[in-house]
């Protein structure tokens, strides 16, 4: 059920793409609905405990409220679905979503204790096809003292000084020989750009692969799995649900070949794990086999692949649209640049992060783009959080973007203003007002990498190039993207820093 807005779901150029071309609406939207009617077996709906505690309306049998959800979501206002009821029936409603009876929460207070609960009162949710593609022990999918295990440790590596250090040289050298090629002449495609950039420094992080033929092939077989991520949930021969499984299984063999080199060779036994497959290896527990580990390396993919580009993408487009924004945050990173000249030493991780403005930028670009507009958890009891009931077997679509975009939290919360959060330190990466990356025990492990990422890439464009956005557009639904992927014309500029 989750699917249609959270953004582990990546923008693909096959079915999801294609459901956004405004001629095939309908279509799309009668097949998402069918969809996911045939998707979900839920319990029925029990009314009697419900309407007493929250209103709202279920909407039609079986499609519930989802069609005026998926319409909105095409527009350039999806919350508009959100603000309607809240005005009817406060910040907390129920309703029926994708199949499911729903308790939507656009309380920023409600929606931290739902995220701050653990798998006995809330689990994921998710659409079957993306569990079917997931497997049974992905972090994503597993509760308890596995994921606690599996986050903590791929949490802890990814905070490394190491992996900063390793993703920053990796990054550096990807960006500039990027860079390199660009052309005056033609159209530069940001959305592009930072996609190739991002999968490579992925596949890095991950396993420790490095550009060439593996990563081609991972990357290409990668673009198959996700494409099966909103599909029909059939996995017979000739559906994408089954292409994208093939594609999976390429992957693991591929992973797993990695991971017998790495037991051979004894790097993964070594205390200084260099990926995030080594410390996974490293983990005494035996609970982690070979086949969880190379899994999870695939799975770990999914909510890393899109995101980080998309985060660059918007703060380019933000910065495109905001001159004033743009100027301060060129000053701030070539007298950064100058220094580091002065002084003749290379750019360290903690130079790219330490610059305040910049990072003022990434947070007002994860709070006004909303790459996950929420995320979507499925009760295991009848839960009460603030006088409201959350019955058992019920979602709770914990809606961030609500949230980010409310003038209760932020003011004038639709203008792009980075300087709303001078002196506030966000690296934690989260408040009960902002939560880009979620909260509670799931808060994102990959959160101190996609800033660095983002900083990166921000500080090495502006102090090389001018450049003139073409029109283009923010799509929101089912995931957040640029409609003509961020073309843009650069001039190479001789800033001296
Ligand atoms: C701008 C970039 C990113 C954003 C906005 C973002 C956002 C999120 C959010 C909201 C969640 C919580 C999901 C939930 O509660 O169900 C999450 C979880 C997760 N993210 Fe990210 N993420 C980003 C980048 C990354 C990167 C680069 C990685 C690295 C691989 C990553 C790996 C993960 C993983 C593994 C989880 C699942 C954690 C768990 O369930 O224990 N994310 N992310």
């Amino acid at each position: 059920m989750e699917s249609t807005f959270h953004s582990f779901l990546p923008s693909t150029t096959t079915a999801a793409t294609a459901l956004l071309l405004l001629s095939a609406a309908t279509a799309t939207v009668l097949v998402l609905v069918f969809t996911v009617i045939f998707v979900n077996k839920r319990r029925p709906l029990k009314p009697s405990s419900v309407n007493r505690i929250l209103s709202g309306t279920m909407g039609w049998p079986f499609i519930g409220e989802t069609l005026d959800f998926i319409s909105c979501g095409y527009t350039d206002r999806p919350q508009s679905f959100m603000d309607k009821r809240r005005l009817l029936y406060g910040n907390v409603f129920k309703s029926h979503l994708f199949g499911s009876p729903t308790i939507v929460s656009t309380d920023a207070e409600v929606s931290r204790i739902v995220l701050q609960s653990d798998a006995n009162s809330f689990v994921p949710s998710y659409p079957k096809s993306l569990t079917e593609l997931m497997g049974e022990s992905s972090i994503l999918r597993i509760n308890g003292s596995l994921h606690r295990r599996i986050h903590g440790l791929i949490g802890s590596f990814f905070k490394s000084p190491y992996l900063k250090a390793q993703v920053t040289s990796g990054m550096r050298k990807l960006v500039l020989e990027s860079m390199a090629a660009w052309r005056e002449d033609r159209p530069i495609y940001i959305q592009d750009e930072s996609k190739h950039i991002a999968f490579q420094v992925l596949g890095k992080v991950l396993i420790g692969l490095d550009p060439g033929e593996d990563m081609e092939f991972l990357r290409m077989q990668f673009q198959n799995f996700i494409a099966g991520l909103m599909s029909l949930p059939i996995k017979l021969p000739g559906t994408q649900l089954h292409r994208s499984l093939q594609a999976k299984k390429k992957m693991v063999r591929l992973v797993l070949k990695i991971i017998a080199d790495k037991r051979i060779h004894g790097v993964a036994i070594s205390q200084d794990p260099k990926d995030v497959a080594d410390v996974l290896l490293n983990d005494k527990s035996e609970k982690l086999t070979d086949k969880l580990i190379s899994d999870n390396m695939i799975d770990l993919m999914i909510p890393g692949e899109d995101s980080v580009p998309l985060l660059i993408t918007l703060a380019i487009k933000y910065l495109s649209d905001c001159p004033k924004a743009l100027h301060q945050l060129k000053e701030e990173n070539l007298e950064l640049k100058r220094r580091k000249n002065e002084l003749g030493n290379v750019m360290c991780w903690d130079d790219y992060l330490s610059l305040p403005f910049t990072q003022n930028v990434i947070t007002e670009t994860l709070r006004l783009g909303n790459i996950i507009m929420g995320v979507i958890r499925k009760a295991m009891k009848d839960v009460e959080i603030k006088g409201y009931l959350i019955p058992k077997g019920w979602c709770v679509l914990t809606h961030f973007r609500s949230v980010h975009l409310d003038d209760n939290h932020h003011k004038s919360p639709h203008e792009f203003d980075p300087w709303r959060w001078q002196n506030r330190d966000m690296s934690s990466g989260s408040s009960t007002s902002f939560t880009p990356f979620g909260g509670g025990l799931r808060l994102c492990p990959g959160l101190d990498l996609a800033r660095l990422e983002a900083s990166i890439f921000l500080h090495h464009f502006v102090t090389e190039f001018r450049w003139e956005a073409e029109d283009d557009t923010i799509i929101n639904f089912p995931t957040v993207r640029m409609k003509n992927r961020m073309p843009i014309w650069v001039k190479r500029e001789n800033y001296r820093g």
